[in-house]
């Protein structure tokens, strides 16, 4: 093991997404005085709400439509937040798991057998801890929905939980390493909906495991950078697997976007003796969570010190090519990328939003030079490779600038150490920090709305903000609730569609999690949330075909202390009914929810249960004494994370 601090691995449930590489420099005092100033006006202008529609560029404009009494037009019946064993899901649905971990993703797949588990097998089987769901149809082009391929991302492994013979995650030894490899990266598998049930297809012809190993091919400006050469590869432009993948997209040309996120946790090593110490830093790298290095060099930094930047990017996979290569887009930067939501300008450019989830980082989109082609698949092919990344700068005025991130413009240039794109992008972070980007509340999923065009931003927690640093885009110290801004994009070109790819959009704050009958949380929602209704930690997050905001909750380690459980809530947008959230499907205790993702008619929702058991309050959740055993309640079968296909009894559209 290496010299450098590593995090403190008595504590099993530690949150590395809470902790911040991000070193900023504070606001001047000067600066905070006109922060809480202009804050205070902001709130109170909300409050009075009259004065408040003066405010320039309507600052919490929106917040006031929804002190309007009315209803939601989300007709499903609220459940209460419980912290149980089990899932539960709004009366008049039924929620059916439809894939666990383990499970065989091909016909001749072994059965899952939790006392013998081993790399060969896992490779044929469902990944571990599921995170973002697409379900991409089939036949390619088509809207069915009740066929199609379902692509899933699998973020990390918990061995605790998973292996009988756990000792310490960082004693793993040679097999169980192979094991957590083979549970990483994404499962593509088909599934149909027969008699209202769905079922996987385990001849699918699509069928693939892409995991820690598979090989990928790294385009876009940063590939064959010498920065991304290895001993194992001196071009710079093959990488071996994809980890850590958390939310994701896909792309109208029928491809998926998987994001990776939290790779530091792979790494070990000294990084003050490699080349690239500061850059190290600046992500956090080395977080040893994972003893890898112990079996594949290339995860100790002092051998392969390039490693680490050969991961942080978004991988776009063609599902309907089973042989197909996934290739790491650069052009889309590198960070803790949480998802990469595409959205088709009005003048046919593609844009990528995505969040970097760390405390204080940023917000990203991309901007592709070309056009979609609608009638040529092969033409879209590289779109992902050429355009402009842009970081979000938020200022008091409720203003959004989006800052390029262009070699040789403003300070990305030679003096101060850039010296091409690549270095840009492979330095996303410092690169952003020159800029003057907004440091966040951590930003997890970046959704936008298919019926406005308004764009949401998940923000999940940042209990370390100090008063000294909250700005208006943040404005709680000690954020332990979360918050979800609202960015408006202008009207674009004669078409008045929203353009998404402008350079400045307004934003206000949509909904401040948290309770509001408690005064010192500063929730703020539409004033008929009910006791059930109000959320904490929003992390992913989906819009049905009505535009209405569906909000994953991930309260991580405080959901014992709080309580409650993670799950579904959903609210509309505008209306009467605006940030009038509602509780639609609970999580079993430990598990955060992700997915979600409709069928192409919405009458079907995936959600997927990441990392059941994982925290059971007051003793530890082993292999051996799990907080639950969901969903197989067997003994001597562990909880395993698993998708879920809800559907209405009478096969409605979900929401009403
Ligand atoms: Fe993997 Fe930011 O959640
Ligand atoms: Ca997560
Ligand atoms: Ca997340
Ligand atoms: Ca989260």
């Amino acid at each position: 093991m290496s010299q450098n601090p590593k995090v403190d691995v008595s504590q099993p449930e530690f949150d590395q997404d809470d902790v911040a590489s991000n070193p900023s420099k504070l606001p001047s005092l000067a600066q905070v005085i006109e922060l809480r100033l202009s804050r205070r006006e902001a709130l109170g202008g909300m409050l009075a709400s009259v004065a408040a529609t003066s405010l320039p560029s309507n600052l919490f404009a929106s917040t006031l439509d929804s002190e309007k009494q009315g209803a939601s037009t989300l007709t499903f019946e609220e459940i209460d937040r419980t912290l149980t064993p089990h899932h539960r899901v709004s009366p008049g649905h039924q929620a059916q798991v439809l894939i666990r971990w383990g499970d065989r993703v091909f016909a001749d797949a072994p059965l899952y057998d939790p006392l013998n588990l081993d790399g060969a097998s896992q490779v044929r089987q469902f990944g571990y801890n599921n995170d973002f769901i697409a379900f991409m149809p089939l036949p390619l082009g088509s809207d069915n929905s009740t066929r199609g391929l379902l692509c899933v991302s699998h973020e990390y492994t918990k061995s605790a939980l998973m292996f009988d013979q756990f000792t310490h995650r960082l004693e793993m030894t040679s097999q169980q390493v192979d094991v957590e490899m083979m549970a990483h990266g994404q499962t593509i598998i088909e599934i149909q909906l027969v008699d209202g049930d769905w079922e996987t297809v385990l001849d699918g012809k699509f069928n693939r495991r892409i995991t820690a190993l598979t090989p990928t091919i790294i385009s876009g400006p940063a590939a064959g950078h010498p920065r991304m050469r290895t001993t194992d590869d001196s071009t710079g432009r093959q990488c071996l697997g994809t980890i850590n993948n958390c939310a994701g997209g896909f792309t109208p040309w029928g491809t998926v976007l998987i994001a990776e996120e939290n790779f530091n946790y792979y790494f070990d090593g000294d990084r003050t003796k490699t080349s690239e110490a500061d850059h190290l830093t600046r992500y956090g790298i080395p977080s040893t969570l994972y003893n890898w290095s112990d079996f594949h060099d290339r995860f100790h930094l002092e051998k392969e010190p390039h490693e680490p930047n050969r991961f942080g990017w978004v991988v776009e996979i063609d599902p309907y090519d089973p042989d197909s290569t996934p290739i790491k887009r650069t052009a889309l930067g590198r960070c803790k990328h949480e998802g990469a939501t595409v959205v088709i300008n009005h003048d046919g450019r593609i844009v990528v939003y995505s969040g970097d989830d760390q405390r204080y980082e940023y917000v990203y989109k991309f901007v592709s030079t070309g056009a979609y082609n609608a009638e040529n698949r092969e033409a879209n092919r590289h779109l992902l490779d050429d355009g402009i990344l842009y970081v979000a700068k938020f200022l008091e005025d409720g203003t959004c600038e989006w800052k390029p991130l262009v070699w040789g413009q403003g300070p990305l240039t030679a003096e101060n150490g850039f010296h091409n794109q690549g270095d840009v992008l492979i330095s996303t972070r410092q690169s952003a920090d020159l800029l003057g980007a907004t440091p966040m509340d951590r930003p997890e999923d970046v959704e936008p709305n298919p019926v406005t065009g308004k764009v949401y931003v998940m923000l999940t927690k940042n209990p370390s903000r100090t008063e000294e640093r909250i700005d208006m885009a943040n404005p709680r110290a000690i954020n332990r609730f979360g918050h979800i801004i609202e960015l408006v994009p202008p009207e674009g070109g004669k078409s008045k569609r929203p353009d998404h790819a402008a350079p400045t959009f307004h934003w206000n704050i949509f909904l401040q999690a948290g309770d509001p009958d408690q005064p010192e949380h500063e929730a703020i929602y539409h004033p008929d949330v009910s006791r059930n209704g109000w959320l904490v930690n929003p992390d992913n997050a989906a819009f049905d075909n009505k535009g209405r905001l569906w909000i994953a909750s991930d309260q991580g380690e405080m959901q014992a202390k709080n309580g409650i459980a993670d799950g579904m809530w959903a609210c509309d947008t505008q209306g009467d009914g605006r940030a009038l959230t509602k509780m639609f499907f609970a999580c079993p205790i430990g598990a955060e929810m992700c997915g979600p993702c409709f069928t192409p008619d919405g009458t079907t929702m995936f959600l997927a249960v990441q990392h059941p058991g994982e925290e059971g309050g007051e003793k530890p959740s082993t292999f051996a004494d799990p907080a639950t055993r969901w969903p197989d309640f067997k003994d001597g079968v562990p909880p395993r994370p698993s998708v879920v296909a809800v559907r209405r009894d009478d096969g409605g559209e979900i929401g009403g």
